[in-house]
């Protein structure tokens, strides 16, 4: 069984990108492997954010994972300020990352571009990324195609701890795991999905807000009139399809849609029916959550129990092959 090891933002809205790039794949690998799924609360303070609504974000998105089918039996699911190890290897591997390499990132870059003062956290929140799997040890990280850079990072630090303090104990090179639909795409067809950008589907939005937004989403964009015959290989909502629809419904979407036997309107009515189909009781199940406030509490309490004796042992070795004086209390035991 590998170790497996994925986070996701408390942005207060899980939407179908996150859940068909990376959550339902999770719910799949829970069944095989060793998982922690992580609401990562710490990434989200690097950008501007409302103090007021942080905890509530960050319950209603553990909420979201429970109710999207993560089951808390066979995955730790746990918020990462709980579980304060993630901060200390995240000052650790600061030491070892190279700066150049950080600047680098597409994702700082864009970020940077859109404040007016640039906040170290966000040039470091891929250290920050790396320590939240490799405090785990964990070998496959689910993510969607926007994380690669930040994965081939993790994996170059790896090296570099490793090379410098490896000594009996080194971390495993982390590799990224994607989905079918890497990279979904908003409803406008220009970016991809993102609560920022809003052309989002959210988990929760009602069946007929589903079909609204649906409606006017971009296409194949070859497929200017009902006549022209579109490729699916490069249409967002075929991409949505292969998420919510069976195999039989998405060949016969393939060929109406090559033949035009069918218009753009009569395959995203099928694919509303099928996602309104398998989104209802995912939210119904976070309803029922929402009214239990204080079982969301216990469940990430014990969830973060877990998370932290895992992370406990791992910095002992770090802290060791480090050259730390050992603090009696660290429960590193007698040397
Ligand atoms: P976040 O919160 O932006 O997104 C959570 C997951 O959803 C995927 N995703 C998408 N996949 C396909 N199409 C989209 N439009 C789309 N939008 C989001 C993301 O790729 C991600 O897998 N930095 C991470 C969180 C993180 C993390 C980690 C991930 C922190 N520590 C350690 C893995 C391992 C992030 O911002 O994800």
């Amino acid at each position: 069984m590998a170790r497996v090891f994925s986070g996701i933002q408390p942005s207060g809205e899980l939407h179908i990108g996150n859940y068909l790039g990376a959550v339902q794949n999770w719910v799949k690998l829970q069944h095989q492997h060793d998982c922690l799924f992580c609401v990562v609360d710490l990434h989200a303070v690097t950008q501007p954010y409302d103090t007021a609504t942080l905890a509530q974000r960050t319950t209603d998105m553990a909420i979201g994972l429970f109710a999207s089918g993560i089951d808390p039996a066979r995955a730790v699911v746990f918020v990462q300020s709980h579980v304060p190890e993630h901060a200390e290897l995240y000052w650790l591997l600061n030491t070892v990352t190279p700066l150049g390499e950080l600047e680098r990132q597409t994702q700082f870059k864009d970020k940077a571009q859109r404040q007016e003062s640039v906040p170290a956290g966000l040039l470091n929140y891929p250290v920050l990324q790396a320590a939240d799997v490799l405090l785990y040890e964990a070998t496959l990280v689910p993510v969607g195609e926007d994380q690669l850079q930040h994965l081939e990072l993790m994996r170059e630090i790896a090296r570099r701890w490793n090379t410098r303090f490896a000594n009996g104990f080194s971390f495993p090179e982390p590799q990224a795991l994607l989905s079918t639909a890497k990279r979904v795409l908003g409803l406008d067809g220009q970016a991809k999905m993102s609560k920022s950008l809003g052309n989002t589907i959210a988990l929760f939005d009602a069946p007929e807000t589903i079909w609204e937004k649906l409606k006017p989403a971009a296409t194949d964009p070859a497929r200017v009139t009902r006549k022209d015959p579109g490729n699916p290989e490069i249409c967002n909502i075929f991409t949505i399809h292969q998420g919510f629809s069976p195999p039989a419904t998405l060949t016969l979407v393939a060929h109406n849609c090559r033949t035009a036997g069918w218009g753009c309107l009569d395959c995203k009515r099928v694919l509303a029916d099928n996602m309104i189909a398998a989104l209802t009781p995912i939210r119904e199940r976070a309803e029922r959550l929402q009214a239990e406030p204080r079982r969301v509490a216990d469940l990430l309490r014990a969830g973060a129990a877990k998370a932290r004796a895992l992370a406990r042992r791992t910095m002992t070795q770090v802290r060791r092959r480090m050259g730390f004086l050992e603090a009696a209390d660290q429960g590193g035991g007698a040397v």
